[in-house]
């Protein structure tokens, strides 16, 4: 059996800084509250007009992602796209990215796990490397969330947390047993809709968006229960990493960096210290991004690359959790 190894990162963000303090000129927020419960200042959003989307802030990772890895884009054997936010309501931006790259044909696949999909799209990736059938997988994880938030004080909780960008990782087989050592997968169907966004669907169409237009919980916006989400997050991302570090007989004092989805700092923390980690051992930059949902994986492990944080040998566990709940975790011998 073979290894699948990550062997180019790349990230894009687009340049619109929204502070704190922009968020509060348009609902009832403050830098205090966001930084306090969430660790966040600022995050970027598409601006009108400046040519992002959610298709094309992943090319412009993957362009990055596939230069590092010094592979033609032709030698991409399957494209793996993780989004909640896509571009179409269908095709998927799958097929988009692969007509924006210029691949004639290969398979593109579109991955739904909200904030694990970028934890989905690598296993999904690592399991066709692993069979032999396919020797390199491009995986993107991109979100367009400003968009689609509720920018007044209704849609307070939700609408601070998140922000837009998008990461991609190329995957190849690897030439000796280092690369991705597990992945592990889970989602708990019972808690659909305690992080969603109804509609528009074919349940919910537009017209009737507009006829019952309530005044909350509107289904064309994302609705969160927050407490529930935060609850679950602790515990599914302890048991999955080391759900992980088990299957591998490693402990939690082998881990060189862990780099968790950033849904919130405080989530971070509260890992990080069940995991007795250092600072030096943890990457988190929420700060700087808000939660990116299917990118935030990816970008952080492209900005932990960028600064020398990861080094050859490493042991890097991923994890995440989201809404579904999806929760999982990769493992990695870097
Ligand atoms: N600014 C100011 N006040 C606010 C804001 C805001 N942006 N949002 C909510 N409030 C108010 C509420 O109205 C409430 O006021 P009240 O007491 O008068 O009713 C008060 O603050 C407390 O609200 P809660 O929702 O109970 O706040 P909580 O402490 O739970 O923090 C938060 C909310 C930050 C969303 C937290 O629950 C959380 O982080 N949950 C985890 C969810 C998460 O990480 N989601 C990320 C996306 S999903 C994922 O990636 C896993």
């Amino acid at each position: 059996m073979y290894h699948s190894k990550i062997i180019g990162l790349g990230k894009y963000v687009p340049e619109q800084v929204v502070t704190n303090h922009d968020l509060s000129k348009l609902m009832d927020t403050s830098d205090e509250w966001i930084q306090e419960r969430t660790g966040i200042v600022e995050r970027r959003h598409i601006q009108k007009g400046d040519g992002n989307s959610t298709s094309t802030m992943g090319l412009k990772a993957a362009k990055k992602a596939i230069e590092r890895a010094g592979i033609d884009k032709e030698d991409i054997e399957l494209i793996v796209f993780a989004t909640l936010s896509p571009d179409y309501y269908f095709p998927g931006c799958g097929v988009q990215i692969q007509e924006q790259l210029g691949i004639k044909t290969c398979p593109a696949l579109d991955v739904r796990n909200q904030c694990s999909g970028f934890v989905y799209g690598i296993s999904v990736a690592d399991q066709f490397i692993k069979t032999g059938m396919y020797k390199n997988v491009l995986v993107i994880g991109s979100e367009n969330h400003s968009g689609g938030l509720d920018m007044t004080t209704r849609g307070r909780h939700v609408s601070v947390i998140f922000g837009d960008g998008a990461g991609a990782a190329i995957l190849s087989r690897s030439g000796d047993d280092s690369g991705i050592l597990s992945t592990h997968l889970h989602s708990q169907g019972e808690h659909i809709d305690e992080l969603s966004l109804r509609g528009p669907s074919t349940e919910i169409w537009v017209p009737e968006l507009i006829e019952q237009n309530p005044q909350e919980n509107i289904p064309y916006y994302p609705k969160m229960n927050g407490q529930l989400v935060f609850k679950n997050a602790v515990v599914r991302f302890s048991e999955v990493i080391h759900e992980g570090l088990k299957f591998n007989n490693l402990k939690k004092e082998e881990i060189d960096m862990f780099i968790p989805h950033q849904a919130n700092l405080r989530i971070s923390q509260f890992i990080q210290k069940k995991l007795g980690l250092g600072d030096e051992q943890v990457f988190n930059n929420i700060q700087k991004y808000g939660n990116t949902t299917a990118a935030s994986i990816p970008i952080a492990l492209t900005e932990a690359w960028e600064q020398g944080k990861i080094k050859k040998g490493d042991l890097v566990v991923l994890a995440a959790f989201g809404s579904g709940f999806t929760w999982g975790s990769v493992i990695i011998r870097w």
